[in-house]
């Protein structure tokens, strides 16, 4: 299979550019590296299947040229980050929304039918129900980016029903592991790097989260990308577990072996658009057969590892 993979330099993206590349498939990235790293496409650049475009979604023309001869689109590009929507409201409009319908234009263009989309937890906004159904009820929506995504949503299921596009669409909560660059254990290690006695927490530190390590995400995609088969299939992708914002400040401390004060800041939401709690139900993608190997305390493990073991990323991103 010939794989478009938009986002491929970034955390989620490039690891899923080397699965796919080691499960023998051919994958063409396409990155305007805003946000992403060449630093992590090193291992797929030296690969014979692997080829990389340089632009922006924005960009019509070069992504119709980029994406013309692909079967399949991973459209993982975004602006990722639910925290500054409101300083910059058009920026997820336009990454998000508008770039996700300049994707599925050009798949129209060329003929391409199969496309995965990483959506978010966030679109649930604050639920009422816990854990959260893939079918639970919309509330209002609470973020810019949350809106951006549902909007993504409703475009590819619209393409769908209109030209018989066959979607996986995966509302992913945070994603933890190695290549990670933004989130809040990055915030918390760079502050702890910058004064080891101090952590600063946003929100009453009680938020309550859950978080999914990044190889056990792409392995939910391939195991729906090969189960599933309904014409747009959604799927939750998480943990069934959830952890305190403050419990996993202690593990990242306790992984630096850092004893610091912590300080908080504002209630039970660290910004606006933050969801007090999330919690997502899982039992649609585990029917599948597909089981997360490590627990959110693994996954801040490794991501803490990675940090540590990477100090160049802190630099670069
Ligand atoms: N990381 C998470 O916890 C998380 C949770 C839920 C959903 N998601 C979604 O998963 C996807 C990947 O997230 P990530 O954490 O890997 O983010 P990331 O910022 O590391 O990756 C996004 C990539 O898209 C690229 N990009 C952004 N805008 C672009 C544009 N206009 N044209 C071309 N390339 C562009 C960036 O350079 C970057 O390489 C995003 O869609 C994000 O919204 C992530």
């Amino acid at each position: 299979m010939k794989c478009f993979v938009t986002g491929a330099a970034g955390f989620i993206g490039s690891t899923l550019v080397d699965r796919l590349l080691a499960r023998g498939d051919e994958v063409v990235g396409f990155d305007n590296f805003s946000t992403g790293l060449t630093e992590f496409l090193v291992e797929a650049q030296k690969h014979k299947k692997f080829t990389l475009h340089q632009g922006d979604l924005l960009d019509k023309e070069a992504l119709s040229k980029a994406m013309r001869g692909c079967d399949l689109v991973v459209h993982f590009a975004a602006n990722a980050d639910v925290r500054f929507g409101i300083y910059h409201p058009h920026k997820d409009l336009e990454q998000n929304t508008i770039a996700t319908f300049n994707v599925l234009e050009a798949m129209r263009t060329h003929q391409i039918s199969k496309i995965v989309f990483s959506s978010t937890g966030s679109v649930y906004g604050e639920a009422k129900v816990f854990p959260t159904p893939e079918d639970a009820p919309f509330p209002v929506q609470t973020s810019f980016y949350g809106t951006s995504k549902i909007a993504g949503e409703g475009l590819i299921s619209a393409y769908a029903e209109g030209f018989g596009f066959q979607a996986y669409i995966f509302r992913f909560v945070s994603i933890l592991g190695e290549r990670y660059t933004h989130g809040h254990v990055y915030d918390f290690y760079r502050q702890l790097l910058e004064h080891p006695e101090h952590l600063h927490i946003l929100g009453n530190g009680q938020q309550k989260k859950s978080y999914l390590y990044v190889q056990d995400c792409v392995d939910a995609i391939f195991c729906a990308l090969e189960h599933a088969r309904e014409r747009v299939n959604i799927f939750n992708l998480g943990t069934e577990e959830y952890c305190e914002v403050r419990d996993s400040a202690a593990w990242i401390c306790e992984s630096l072996q850092l004893q610091p004060q912590f300080s908080y800041e504002g209630g039970e939401r660290g910004w606006i658009g933050d969801s007090p709690f999330i919690f997502l139900d899982t039992a649609k993608i585990r029917g599948l057969g597909w089981r997360p190997k490590l627990s959110i305390r693994q996954g801040v493990e490794r991501t803490v590892a990675f940090l540590k073991n990477n100090p160049w990323v802190l630099k670069r991103s």
